[in-house]
Formats: structure tokens, sequence, C-alpha cells
């Protein structure tokens, strides 16, 4: 990152929720195939990914969709199980043919922001136990410096993981994620902490690379907390679970490894097993990718519900706009008032479109009155282009500024929330720029030759 660096705003896509596994195996296209112990399918409605969007074969046409509501960036995933296939085979076309979307983000003048691991890794490496053996944390630095390898000279941003801890807990204890394991708390915490040694070891992989030194590598996690439905009295159990839950998501133990290297985990209370971990210093870190949605409040049946005045979307949350200046200071006191944070996804499920337009003015106008306040706030990533593949809730959640249907016809059409979410990047852009300048004796004149790929 150099102050001259431009705000980013734009769309964050993981590849595999757009184009699902091709040729090869991973951890979920096989969940998706897989059925629960009592027959029933592991996705809502028994849905498969398959090509999905097909992004991977339509991302021309794509970027232009994305280039063409104002973005400056664009926020992408490099499938390991694209890369290598088989354990130590890469595959030269699939490198080649990620090289040539680059190229073109390039081309249209977006910056790449490439994700590591969005939730999706090879079969071979599920197969060997993923992220719960620390001896498999090698596998992964490896592919990470590989990637460096083949697409350092075009990427300057990169995110090791994307959330770490949803992925452990998802998968772990809710079982909705591969490899759908329910209840197995250790197991969750050993996993968030063996993909976090990872970020920190991949991240000295890549620096220890020739060109390294130029990469900005951070960690992305879903800032989310849990909280009460408020009402005029709240059971002690409710207030149990969410404190519960709170501590297993584990907000602050993310941000707290990232900026010291401690590691605490004690899902049943200090006395009981606690997990514990430091690295001998603490690990890099260039930035902090902040995933925000909302918050999870339960009512009494403990069930997911909103309180008075608030929207629900149609993931089990309501849009809380003001939960965004609260996740970034949050993550400002662990992580340091001036620590850089890029907004990596924000958005709505919401089929039909009735809420989006709310979100995009209200989140947006959050986003905007952090940088008048000057918080440190680089970028921000809508969540997400065309509507996709959402994880065990297949089809059914519509995130994309762009409506698409699994019908075969891969046709796209924009959204009417998606003029706002155009105003809002430009906006955002404009507001940011007498930021950068107070942060910077540099006049924008001086500036614009070094502007790294913004229009
Ligand atoms: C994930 C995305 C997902 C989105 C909406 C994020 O937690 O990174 O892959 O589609 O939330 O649920």
């Amino acid at each position: 990152m150099t102050p001259s660096d431009p705000f980013y705003v734009g769309f964050a896509i993981s590849t595999w929720q757009n184009s699902g596994d091709g040729k090869t195996r991973s951890n979920w296209g096989e969940w998706c195939k897989t059925r629960t112990f009592c027959f029933l399918p592991t996705i809502a409605g028994g849905a498969v990914c398959g090509e999905s969007s097909d992004f991977w074969n339509r991302y021309k046409e794509d970027i232009d969709r994305a280039v063409n509501l104002g973005s400056n960036c664009f926020r992408f995933s490099l499938e390991w199980h694209r890369i290598e296939p088989e354990q130590g085979q890469i595959d030269r076309q699939a490198v080649q043919h990620y090289i040539e979307i680059i190229d073109y983000l390039i081309e249209k003048k977006l910056e790449p922001f490439v994700t590591l691991h969005h939730f999706v890794h090879p079969l071979w490496f599920e197969k060997l136990g993923g992220f719960t053996k620390e001896e498999n944390i090698a596998y992964f630095v490896e592919f990470s410096r590989q990637a460096f390898r083949f697409f350092g000279d075009r990427v300057r941003f990169w995110t090791t993981f994307n959330e770490p801890g949803v992925a452990s807990f998802a998968g772990f204890v809710h079982g909705s994620f591969p490899p759908g394991c329910i209840a197995r708390l250790w197991r969750a915490g050993h996993n968030m902490l063996n993909m976090l040694r990872a970020h920190t070891q991949a991240y000295a992989a890549i620096r220890a690379e020739p060109r390294g030194g130029t990469a900005i590598i951070g960690l992305v996690h879903n800032w989310f907390k849990f909280e009460p439905q408020r009402a005029w009295y709240t059971p002690f159990y409710v207030k149990w679970l969410s404190a519960f839950l709170n501590n297993l998501w584990g907000n602050e133990r993310v941000a707290t490894y990232l900026k010291s290297g401690k590691y605490e985990y004690a899902p049943l209370g200090p006395w009981l097993w606690p997990l514990t971990f430091e690295e001998p210093t603490a690990p890099g870190c260039d930035y902090f990718g902040l995933n925000y949605y909302s918050k999870g409040v339960m009512d009494w049946k403990l069930q997911p519900s909103y309180s008075t005045g608030e929207i629900m979307t149609d993931m089990p949350y309501a849009l809380w706009p003001a939960g965004l200046g609260i996740a970034l200071d949050d993550i400002g006191a662990i992580m340091g008032k001036d620590f850089p944070i890029y907004i990596t996804e924000t958005g709505a499920a919401d089929n039909g479109d009735k809420v989006r337009e709310q979100c995009v003015e209200s989140y947006m106008a959050a986003a905007e009155e952090a940088l008048r306040k000057e918080k440190p706030l680089k970028g921000v990533m809508w969540w997400t282009l065309i509507d996709n593949f959402e994880w065990q809730m297949g089809w059914g959640m519509r995130f994309g500024i762009f409506e698409w249907n699994p019908d075969g016809t891969q046709a796209r059409i924009l959204k009417k929330s998606g003029a706002a979410l155009k105003g809002w990047f430009k906006r955002l852009r404009d507001v940011a720029v007498p930021a950068v300048l107070a942060n910077d004796d540099t006049t924008i004149k001086e500036m614009q030759p070094q502007l790294a790929f913004a229009h």
C-alpha cells in the first residue's frame, strides 16, 4: 500500500461460487454430492454448484459489467483445486487462464485483489485432513508461494484466507460446511489456529520471494456479533448462547492473533482444556479485510430474529448499518487505530431486490461517515456482482447486483439497486481523495502517474 493508492471500490466474488469445480475435485464439490446421516442433501434443495454463472469462461463480460458500474478493483479467488488438482501437479493451463483473467483486469484498469483460499481446497488436501492437522499447513504455504511466483508480477493485493472463523465454525460446530462435523468444539479451535498459522507462514514465504517486498498481504474476517433480541425480558439462556457463539466465532481472537501472534481458545471457560498458542514473533499482516454483513439476533426460542425497526434480509439477519462503524472501531481497538482496513465484502441477500437499495444507501453512508471521521478505511468491495451459489443455501440466496438464474440461459440482468451502488462508488472515491491528501503532502497532480490502476 502506498499513500498514493486510490480508494478502492468494486466487487468481490469467489471463483468457485461462480464456476464450481470445473474438471477438478474440491472439498466443496464433493460436499454438494454428499448426503447427511438421515440421507438429506447437504445443500438446500439438493443443489450442486456446477458451472454456476460460469465466470471462468465469461470473465470478460462480467469484468466489463464491474467496470461499467464504476469499479477500480476486483476481488476474486485463485482456486487451489484448479491450480494443483492433484498433489504436487500444477495445471499449467489453469495458471495460464488465471493470467489471462488478471491481464484482462489490468487492461480494464481494475486492481486485482486475489484470495488464496475462499473456503474451497483440493479434495486431496481435504483427504489429508485439511487444516485440522498442523503438518498440512506446509501444503498451503507451498501453494501460496507458487501462486506468488505465477502471479506476483501482476498482483499486488493478496488475501491468504477468507474467513478462517466461518470455515471452522461452519465445518466443525454447525456442520453446514465440509467436513460437516457438529459440535466438535476443539477441532474447530485447532482448525482455526492452523489456518491462522498458515496465514503467518504464507505471508513469510511470499515476502521471502525475490519480488515479495511489493506484495500487500492481509487476511479477511467476517466481523459478526450475536446478541439477544431487544425485548422487555431476555431469558438467561439467550444471553448465554449469544456469549457462547461470540466466543466460538472469535472476532477478537482473530484480530488479537494478527496483532500479537497470541491465540487463546476456551469454548467452555478458561479452566476446561484451553487451547493456547503464541507465535515467536507477531505475524505479518498488511491490512485487515473486513467482511461486514450484520449481527445475529436471537429471540427467546433461539430463532434468528431482528429488533424493532430493523429490516430482515433473506439471510437469517437484518440490515444493520450502524454495525459497520462499530466493527471498524472494534478492529482499530485491537489492530491499532491507523491500521489499514478494506471492506472486502458487504451486501445483502434479497430475492426481488426489495431491500438491497436500502442496504446500499445505508451501508455506503456508514462507509462515508467512517471516511469523514478519518478512519483508516482504504476500500469497499460489494458482495457480489452476479447471483451465484451461496454455499449450503444453494441458489436461494441472491446477493448479486445482477440477477442470474440457474436456468441454463446464462443471462444477467442488472437490478435496480445497481444504479445506487454505482453512484456510491463514485461518491466514496470523491470523499476519500481529500483523506488521501490529508495523509500525504503530495498534490493530486503529482500523484496521478503513481495511481496504480486508477482511472
Ligand atoms: C463469504 C461469501 C458468502 C457471503 C454471503 C461471506 O461470508 O465470504 O462467500 O457468499 O458471505 O453469505
